[in-house]
């Protein structure tokens, strides 16, 4: 189908297609994987988590339907091995038609206490991780006949979030990226999808690199009561992986965010960090880190890290 925004794409029949999933072997990509297999296509799992990879591979192999299954423990941040990954993951399928491009890790610090170490290893794995995946597997999907691709941003690569400097400024660069990357494939038979999550019940809030542990325990209390099942996240993403939708978010907190940034540019931000705060029922700590923020770097006190020089 043609219509003004150019021809329709996306994967309508995924069965026997062959799908590259980074970030498989847990939370969204476990998901997206058991989805996808159930639905026939071919899977390339990849993940850092070896051992979380062989259980997924035990877990989908008594179910298929005759598909090939191939595991590949991967770093997305590596650029050498992310090279080395797409050649092998043709050798063993033939093809890719789909590559989803999710692993990613979060963070949770002020400013002044993320360290430019933290800084490099979230924009390796949550930036330069979509890029190597679009860069190394674009030539084999520009020789199939339909292809997708589909990036993880976040609600937090619509709204800019106290203690996520470095989370956002990933996300929004994904969002940025795969923005213009559509503009580019539009008059190729590549489909692209950005996908904005809200909050879903994976264990990416235990896995976050943070420097308050009280308020990530009490995000992780809302995360319980609140978040959306991956299944239904995955579900979503593959609806849109099948209609060529371009972008996605996904859970009400995403339509929220994007609904006041839209309404208002600046204000919305503010109001939606306000309403965020209440929700979490973080005011105190929030309050705290403001206390501490003017402490480390206008008076420089310790834990400073740019008075550190790392
Ligand atoms: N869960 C949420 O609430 C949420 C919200 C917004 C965006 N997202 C995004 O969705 C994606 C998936 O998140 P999730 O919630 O399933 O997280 P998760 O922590 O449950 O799973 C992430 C997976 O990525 C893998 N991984 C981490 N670093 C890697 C690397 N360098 N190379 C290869 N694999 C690596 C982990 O081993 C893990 O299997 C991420 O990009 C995340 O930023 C999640």
């Amino acid at each position: 189908m043609v219509s003004w925004l150019g021809p329709g794409k996306g994967i309508r029949v995924l069965g026997g297609k062959v799908a590259v999933v980074t970030g498989a072997a847990n939370g969204i990509g476990r998901a997206l994987a058991s989805a996808l297999w159930a639905k026939g296509c071919h899977l390339a799992a990849v993940d850092l988590d070896c051992d979380g990879l062989g259980n997924l591979q035990r877990e989908l192999t008594d179910k298929g339907r005759g598909q090939l299954l191939t595991t590949h423990c991967a770093d997305v941040a590596d650029r050498e091995r992310m090279q080395r990954l797409a050649p092998e993951v043709v050798e063993a399928h033939g093809a890719v038609h789909l590559l989803i491009n999710n692993a990613g890790i979060g963070y949770e610090a002020a400013f002044p206490q993320t360290s430019l170490k933290d800084w490099d290893h979230i924009v390796g794995v949550n930036l330069w991780g979509v890029i190597h995946g679009c860069h190394f597997f674009m030539p084999y999907l520009a020789k199939a006949e339909r292809a997708h691709i589909v990036n993880l941003s976040s609600l937090f690569g619509i709204v800019g979030m106290p203690g996520q400097t470095a989370y956002s400024a990933t996300k929004f660069a994904v969002r940025g990226f795969s923005e213009a990357l559509f503009e580019e494939l539009r008059a190729t038979s590549i489909g692209l999808t950005v996908v904005h999550p809200g909050a879903v019940a994976t264990n990416i809030i235990d896995a976050t690199k943070g420097d308050d542990p009280e308020l990530l325990q009490r995000v992780s209390r809302w995360y319980e009561r609140n978040a959306m099942r991956p299944e239904k996240a995955a579900a979503l993403i593959i609806h849109s992986v099948e209609k060529g939708t371009p972008r996605l978010l996904v859970a009400a907190e995403s339509y929220f965010g994007d609904f006041l940034r839209r309404l208002m540019p600046t204000a919305g931000n503010k109001l939606f960090v306000d309403a965020a705060i209440r929700l979490l029922s973080v005011e105190d700590l929030r309050a705290k880190r403001s206390k501490q923020w003017r402490e480390t770097m206008v008076e420089g006190g310790p834990g400073n890290s740019h008075q550190r020089g790392i």
